[in-house]
């Protein structure tokens, strides 16, 4: 298996050599800091040994009683306790088909619409319930799992209820803890070390995955392997994790503040969300940071693809690049070709999806945008881990080269405090 690799052709000409040099030691020294484990939120530092943890057999085991008792999974949390989960997911599952067991997502707004309907569509199915939260006091998973609870309680009756509900929690501390011991659910632990958008390749992300009926385990070899190639023993030339946070803080040095990650498939629209909350919420601090945004292309460049071409020039873009496909949907000849397509009959989708790669990233480096590409040999479970715990690393090297302690997230706090001032909840007043 090749590991993934970083073109940088297309991003060069926009940063001085000098510049660069620098950037690639501060990359190197940063990686050694997080090795160390003497870098700023070193308490944090759990999910670096996340890919060589056995749990995942249990984690197996879990998954297929559960799949052969229901025929609905509800996962409830919101951020890290949940896109992780939902970036693998979504990349594997059928547009259309309805696998067994039917993955739904509950608890990651606060909308009464969203979840009336939930309970709705859910009174006629036989499901389960995993609820996720690392504090266990997370305002939205706690709201949607209350209703929840109460749903499958009158549903089934409380014991048997209490045999549907799984939850994944602190081992010891806050109010989920507490509900799943006097309830007596079945819990998985998130280790204290592990902060929530870090914890993918723990119980919060493996569980959901592997109901879902993906293997885990390549998830976990490829998250293996990569970490191996980009320890610090692999220099500048051979270490993606090195590259990366480099370039991406040379652009950064030049004014380039905004970075989208673009795909051409649209089954990664949610690792693009999951690698958005990682960057946004590690390195957006201090008034610093790089602004992590997304596009699915062809899609969005009918929509945004006009301002990357010829917006204000403070963006740069990293492409993941998908080099091959399960899929061959051949274009069928066509005797009249009223519509004029016959010159694509014969090619596949995912050749001409290609082009449109290959020309829209032609077409922005021209029009001022650097741009990088992560090439990935296909899109599988041994990929996913690797672009995973990838990303998971050059986010830590990233932040700290930015100065700022990537593994914590006080502003989240603002919007909370406020909030629970406004409708009243015990212990918070304005003074
Ligand atoms: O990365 C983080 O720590 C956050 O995004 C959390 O995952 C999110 O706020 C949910 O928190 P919790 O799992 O405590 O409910």
């Amino acid at each position: 298996m090749k590991n993934i690799n970083l073109n940088i052709k297309n991003a060069g000409a926009f940063i001085d050599d000098d510049v660069f040099g620098k950037f690639i030691d501060s990359a190197s020294k940063n990686l050694k800091l997080l090795e160390s484990g003497k870098g700023a939120g070193n308490d944090f530092l759990g999910w670096l040994k996340l890919p060589y943890s056995e749990e995942f057999r249990e984690i197996n085991r879990v998954a297929n009683k559960i799949r052969s008792q229901v025929d609905t999974i509800v996962i409830v949390g919101i951020g890290g306790s949940y896109l992780g989960a939902k970036a693998v997911i979504s990349a594997f599952e059928s547009d259309f088909l309805k696998e067994k067991p039917e993955i739904l997502y509950a608890g990651f707004n606060l909308d009464g619409e969203y979840h009336q309907q939930l309970l709705e569509y859910l009174d006629n199915k036989e499901y389960a319930i995993i609820v996720i939260s690392k504090s266990g006091t997370t305002t939205e998973p706690a709201l949607a799992f209350r209703l929840l609870k109460n749903h499958i309680e009158n549903k089934i009756g409380k014991n048997k209820a209490s045999h549907r509900i799984i939850a994944i929690t602190d081992k010891s501390r806050g109010a989920l803890k507490q509900l799943a011991d006097n309830e007596g659910y079945q819990t998985f632990v998130i280790p204290d070390d592990v902060g929530g958008r870090f914890s993918v390749l723990s119980p919060v992300g493996l569980l959901p995955i592997a109901i879902a009926g993906f293997d885990v385990e390549k998830i976990m070899e490829g998250a293996r392997d990569i970490d191996k190639a980009t320890d610090s023993s692999n220099g500048f030339g051979n270490n993606v994790v090195i590259q990366y946070a480099a370039v991406r803080n040379s652009l950064y040095s030049v004014g380039k503040k905004i970075e989208i990650l673009t795909s051409y498939h649209p089954k990664l629209y949610y690792l693009t969300e999951w690698w958005k909350q990682l960057f946004g919420e590690s390195e957006g601090k201090q008034n610093r940071g790089i602004f992590p945004a997304g596009v699915i292309n062809t899609t969005d460049l009918h929509s945004l693809g006009q301002y990357i071409q010829e917006g204000e020039r403070m963006l740069f873009e990293t492409v993941l690049s998908v080099k091959e496909s399960k899929t061959r949907l051949v274009v069928n000849e066509d005797k009249e070709n009223l519509d004029n397509l016959n010159y694509l009959a014969g090619k596949d989708f995912f050749e001409i999806n290609q082009k449109a790669q290959e020309g829209t990233i032609m077409a922005h480096k021209d029009g001022g945008v650097p741009v990088l590409e992560i090439d990935v040999e296909e899109i599988n479970e041994y990929y996913l881990g690797q672009l995973i715990f990838f990303f998971e690393k050059a986010c830590a090297v990233s932040g700290y080269m930015l100065g700022v302690n990537p593994f914590d997230q006080p502003g989240v706090e603002a919007y909370k405090k406020n909030m629970f001032i406004l409708l009243k909840k015990p212990g918070f007043s304005k003074e």
